[in-house]
């Protein structure tokens, strides 16, 4: 039983969803809050969709949570429950990290977007991408998180490709802002001959994930300079970064986005002295809780 929050022990903030028994938040946040020896507590919560608006107010009046992660399949709700919204929740019409400030205003935010973009920018290879032509397979969430990202790093043209190209095609007319045009869906066929213009390919389908197909793509056209991203984790080296990684491409997987899209939160909520850092044993505790081999090298 969870009791008044900061009575004490310091702030408590957690992760809401369902099913939630699988989040690996806890094992993120509870590492830092170590490494910092900082008081507070991180925790889970299966919250069903019919109760959300009630628990999710509970949570951080009641119960005195100084924040949350949200996670599926709330992240629209809580979109409409908060009362602030920063830029990337507003442009991804999503809310994944929640902050009860002190004057009681709760505000929502979008940190997978910063998460992506860190976990591009940590690659030691990420110096040498040319930001000119990208291509974003895939439509759903996440797809919009990583195109808005790339957005933000100023890649010329981003092409979004999808098995339902009405999706891609709504994406792309979401996120185009009027000013920049480079933002465009395009059809799978073909796609193969397009790859030597390609300098940042990423999957952000389900594709290749465990328990799914593989994603299907004939990387012999993509130059061997060109970055591919996945944002799959399990299993950290899905088919696309193996295949890519044995023919010399720098290569990024998905487990550096879940990380740094934590960093904010943790800020927020903990306010460390200083910024956690992702680091190697971070991910070699969040792979070992998940069950996940750690195929990097
Ligand atoms: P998320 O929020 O994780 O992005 P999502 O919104 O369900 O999840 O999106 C899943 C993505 O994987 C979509 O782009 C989906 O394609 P459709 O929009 O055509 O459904 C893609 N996807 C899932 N299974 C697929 C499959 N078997 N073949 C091709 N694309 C697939």
């Amino acid at each position: 039983m969870t009791g008044p929050a900061e009575a004490g022990d310091g702030p408590v903030a957690g992760v809401i969803g369902t099913p939630i028994a699988h989040s690996l938040s806890p094992v993120i946040h509870g590492y830092w809050l170590e490494m910092a020896g900082l008081p507070g507590r991180y925790v889970k919560r299966e919250i069903p969709v019919e109760s959300f608006a009630a628990d999710f107010r509970r949570l951080l009046t009641i119960e005195g949570w100084v924040g949350m992660n949200v996670t599926v399949p709330h992240k629209e709700a809580a979109f409409a429950a908060c009362d602030r919204l920063d830029d990337a929740a507003r442009r991804l019409g999503a809310v994944n990290t929640v902050i009860r400030h002190e004057d009681g205003v709760i505000e929502g935010r979008n940190t997978d977007l910063y998460g992506f973009r860190a976990s591009l920018e940590a690659s030691p290879d990420w110096p040498q991408v040319r930001t000119g032509t990208a291509f974003v397979l895939g439509a759903g969430g996440a797809a919009r998180a990583v195109v808005a990202a790339l957005q933000d790093v100023g890649f010329a043209d981003i092409q979004i490709v999808n098995r339902n190209p009405a999706r891609a095609e709504a994406l792309a007319r979401d996120l185009m802002d009027g000013t920049w045009g480079g933002l465009s869906a395009r059809a799978r066929d073909g796609l193969e001959q397009s790859l030597g213009d390609c300098d940042l390919l990423v999957n952000t389908t389900s594709l290749g994930m465990e328990g799914q197909p593989p994603l299907d793509i004939d990387l012999r056209r993509l130059p061997e300079t060109t970055l591919v991203a996945d944002i799959v984790y399990r299993p950290l080296e899905t088919g696309l970064l193996a295949t890519a990684r044995a023919r010399g491409n720098p290569v990024v997987d998905g487990l550096g986005m879940l990380l740094h899209q934590a960093v904010p939160g943790f800020q927020a909520w903990f306010k460390p002295p200083v910024a956690p850092t992702v680091d190697a044993e971070l991910r070699r505790r969040v792979l070992d809780a998940a069950g996940i081999e750690d195929t990097a090298r």
